[in-house]
């Protein structure tokens, strides 16, 4: 459907020309002489209008052609009177392939609930929203990797069971076999005999030692960095957080560069470029999908993100941040003091309130709040980091020049108690050839959601992850 109706003359030129559709009825209306039967087959919003007759061949299964059903249309494509449409096609043969009960069929032709399509997650991509957001979602990963490779990044697969904690934030799930010599035929931790002391012996698992599902896959792209220079990785990642908000998932995806012989600045401007690009790219390779957001979910997209491409994003200090909050008149839950992370209420206020909605970049924040990795500053205070936020979502990426200097980094470990040696490999880029290097990571679904404006993260992925949710 997209091949006929994508094109500038939404299909004129195919007029008389021979047409077979398969796909998925959304609706169908019998009038007294023609059936009107509206198939989507997922290549684009549209449907391709089908016209029945009772001379049509299959008519006789006209019962069966129910919002749901699986047919394949033939005819031939016609000019439509209707005006909503240029082309219509007229049909000749109609095959039911797959029947759908309407009595039964979850999702009716009137407007369900988002909450109420994540219990129907199996069949959410059969509606306009949800599949407008698979499609985007797909053109912003391709946009991704495209803007990447053009620029001569090399894409790296960082492993996904791991025994590093990235962020020190102890958000891990644990990872553990499923020990096949236990009595219930195995189950988790508790199979795992205990060492003398009381602690768990991991030799007997599989892994032997703890394992993880990784939280950032940024110290593994590190190590390729420092052997192929510019490189990115773009995969799963975990985070046992309990938070049900509408911006956390338990498994998201996250895109995280990582640049050699680079610093903050070169990592704040690879930020601004690979965020403008992909949304330059949904702009213009996302029309149909962009407008129908534009209208249906957040009024006035189009326009702030052309705003993204076009104008430049503000910079602002962590220091400068502050003071801007403290002489704000707004009364925040959380409180604001130097030294203390901002919390979400306060990274909206910047993007929305403070600069209207353009998208900010916050840098150099107190050491003590960020993760062991991140370059010491001169001032001996704060760390070469930075979060760029955007309206609505708040942060969409976190980023940093990391540590190069051997003995730094070690004092930063040993400042978080954090064991030194489980780092080593991590601490040798630093003893052999170190380079001044940075990168960041961004939240793919928050990137969907910024380019979407669905308003909640568990819409923005296929299956959502969320604590209580694994069904699908
Ligand atoms: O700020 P974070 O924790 O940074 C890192 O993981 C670094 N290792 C990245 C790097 O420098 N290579 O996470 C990066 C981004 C956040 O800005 C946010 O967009 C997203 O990942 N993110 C989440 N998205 C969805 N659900 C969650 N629970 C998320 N936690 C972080
Ligand atoms: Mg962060």
């Amino acid at each position: 459907v997209a091949d006929v109706k994508g094109g500038e003359d939404e299909g004129a030129a195919l007029v008389g020309k021979e047409l077979a559709v398969r796909g998925w009825v959304r609706t169908c209306r019998a009038q007294r002489t023609v059936t009107f039967v509206e198939v989507n087959d997922g290549s684009c919003l549209s449907n391709m209008q089908c016209v029945l007759t009772p001379d049509t061949e299959g008519y006789d299964q006209i019962d069966s052609v129910t919002t749901g059903a699986s047919v394949l249309v033939e005819g031939v494509v016609a000019s439509s009177q209707g005006g909503k449409q240029k082309v219509e096609l007229k049909v000749s043969k109609i095959t039911v392939i797959g029947k759908s009960d309407p009595t039964s069929f979850p999702i009716q032709k009137k407007r369900a609930s988002r909450e109420f399509l994540r219990t129907v997650a199996h069949l959410r991509p059969r509606t306009n929203t949800f599949g407008a957001v698979a499609r985007v979602r797909n053109a912003l990963a391709y946009a991704t990797h495209k803007f990447f490779q053009d620029n001569g990044f090399v894409w790296v697969s960082s492993p996904i069971i791991t025994a590093s904690d990235c962020e020190g934030a102890g958000e891990q799930f644990y990872v553990t076999t499923l020990l096949s010599n236990s009595a219930e035929g195995g189950s988790l931790l508790k199979d795992i005999p205990a060492t003398k002391d009381g602690r768990v012996d991991w030799s007997q698992d599989f892994f032997c030692k703890p394992a993880f599902l990784t939280v950032s896959g940024q110290l593994n792209g590190e190590t390729y960095a420092s052997a192929l220079s510019d490189i990115y990785t773009f995969g799963p990642t975990f985070r046992a957080e309990n938070s049900n908000t509408a911006r956390h998932l338990a498994e998201f995806w996250m895109i995280e560069p990582e640049l050699a012989f680079a610093d903050l600045n070169d990592d704040m401007a690879c930020a601004t470029a690979y965020l403008q690009y992909v949304v330059k790219y949904i702009l213009e390779n996302c029309k149909e999908d962009m407008d129908f957001f534009n209208t249906w979910v957040e009024k006035g997209i189009i326009e702030r993100l052309n705003d993204v491409v076009e104008k430049n994003f503000v910079h602002l200090s962590y220091t400068d941040a502050v003071e801007l909050l403290l002489g704000s008149k707004k009364k925040f839950e959380f409180p604001v003091k130097w030294g203390l992370d901002l919390q979400s209420e306060h990274e909206r206020y910047i993007t929305e309130v403070a600069f209207s909605g353009r998208p900010v970049i916050i840098r150099d924040y107190p050491k003590e709040i960020k993760a062991f990795y991140m370059r010491q500053n001169d001032d001996g205070k704060t760390v070469a980091a930075m979060d760029l936020l955007v309206p609505r979502v708040g942060e969409l990426i976190g980023g940093s020049q990391r540590e190069e200097r051997l003995d730094h980094l070690e004092a930063r470990l040993d400042e978080q108690n954090l064991n030194k040696e489980s780092y080593w490999w991590y601490l040798d880029l630093r003893r052999y050839g170190s380079v001044p290097h940075a990168g960041f990571g961004l939240g793919f679904e928050r990137l969907v959601q910024f380019a979407t404006g669905i308003d909640n993260i568990r819409d923005a992925i296929p299956f959502p992850r969320v604590p209580g949710s694994a069904e699908f």
